[in-house]
């Protein structure tokens, strides 16, 4: 009984919850298709007055002041950080580090690994799916440190080769870089039976979870998991906000890739103790509003239920993809096992960016081009794709639009040939 009705609350949240986005409530944007959320999602209100209070009636700094606004500026922070800890099942609130996002997360990663645990002739593993954020900084260390950079590619239907990943992970392997979700064309990777192929070789492994962490429940421990990133931004947060886990093993092991204050235990004129802590890796001060926002919307994801949000985008992404099949002309880029709500496709003949323009015209927010996704496009022989991407607010309505005035972009388009 209180299952179900736990079923009908979260059913009545998820159909109201478009109301929660003040962007949607603008005269002006009364049609408005926000399908690019693989980019950045639209903020709730919760998140946008949480910001406000924070600068309206509590601002200061944190960690330093031992005022009560100070203090009780520190203490929200890092309520915030332990919100987080529990949100994707961290061990220990020692093992969440604030960064500006993902790229500042795998970055931080990788300088600090190249410092202390990698060296020549270690071998790294990623995928062909993986954002430009998760192939640059390896190959920035990897040619600074003569380390082999190992690619894993994906079939056509876009699905990683587990067997091939298996006969790659050898002595030399160190590090095997993924991301959970493939933020061109939705592929859900099998980070689980990777995870478990690298720990029996003792094998580190971090997960990108950029485009997963607001679509899924995310349990670090059960994943076991050694470095967990995620930005604020897509997760309705701020911009500007990301975290990294760090397994708590790894913790102490690891030096700071930036220094400066409050990451430290002492500092003499002789050299300087850092912090047991992630303070350590935290220097300055952060960005304390952005992250008081990303615990407001871990809030207000926890309010809505990953059981109701998966089940709602799940039915929109099989709906836009059978309309999108009926669409005679249409290719949708792979064919995952398994998939999220992040739709890539061409319309033959037309440029993705030319249809982006116009579908831009009519309202409708699609990203186009390669996605900071560069190799893949190449390895799918790609130009480039249209791609949309879903989130917990948009709704049927969205849906009839868009196939709509992509129609008309293709009319006009094949008229103008
Ligand atoms: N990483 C973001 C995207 O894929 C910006 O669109």
């Amino acid at each position: 009984m209180l299952s179900t009705q736990n079923e009908i609350r979260n059913k009545v949240n998820i159909e109201n919850c478009r109301k929660d986005f003040p962007i949607f409530n603008v005269p002006d944007n009364e049609n408005l298709v926000y399908f690019d959320n693989a980019s950045t999602t639209q903020k709730p209100h919760k998140v946008i007055e949480t910001i406000t209070d924070f600068y309206c009636q509590n601002y200061s700094n944190i960690h330093r002041g031992l005022y009560p606004l100070s203090l009780n500026a520190t203490e929200q922070y890092e309520h915030a950080r332990i919100n987080i800890q529990q949100f994707i099942h961290a061990k220990s609130n020692n093992e969440i580090l604030f960064t500006k996002g993902t790229t500042e997360a795998i970055n931080l990663l990788a300088f600090c690994l190249s410092d202390n645990h990698l060296k020549k002739g270690d071998e790294i593993i990623i995928t062909i799916l993986e954002h430009h954020s998760n192939i640059v900084p390896w190959q920035v260390i990897a040619n600074k440190l003569g380390i082999k950079l190992v690619f894993i590619y994906t079939n056509s239907d876009g699905d990683i080769d587990l067997e091939k990943l298996s006969e790659y992970i050898n002595n030399s392997t160190k590090l095997i870089a993924i991301t959970h979700i493939s933020n061109s064309i939705g592929t859900i990777n099998p980070i689980e039976d990777v995870i478990q192929m690298a720990k029996r070789k003792n094998v580190l492994v971090l997960v990108d979870g950029a485009q997963s962490v607001g679509h899924m429940p995310i349990d670090v421990q059960k994943l076991n998991c050694d470095f967990f990133v995620f930005s604020g931004h897509k997760i309705y947060g701020p911009t500007g906000t990301g975290v990294l886990y760090i397994k708590e093993e790894h913790v102490e092991k690891l030096n700071p890739y930036q220094t400066g204050g409050n990451q430290i235990k002492t500092v003499t004129t002789h050299g300087t103790v850092y912090a047991d802590s992630t303070a350590k890796f935290e220097p300055g001060t952060p960005n304390i509003s952005g992250f008081l926002g990303l615990s407001a919307a871990i809030d207000y994801v926890n309010t809505i239920g990953f059981d109701a949000i998966m089940e709602h985008e799940n039915d929109l992404t099989k709906t836009i993809l059978k309309r999108l099949n009926t669409f005679p002309p249409i290719l949708i880029a792979g064919n995952p096992k398994n998939r999220s709500g992040i739709i890539s496709f061409n319309i033959p003949g037309i440029h993705p960016m030319d249809a982006g323009i116009l579908l831009g015209q009519k309202n409708i927010c699609v990203r186009t081009g390669v996605h900071c996704n560069e190799p893949l496009m190449t390895h799918l022989k790609l130009d480039g794709t249209i791609r949309l991407s879903i989130a917990l607010y948009n709704n049927y309505n969205d849906i009839d639009l868009f196939i709509e005035k992509l129609a008309w972009v293709q009319d006009l388009l094949s008229r103008q040939k």
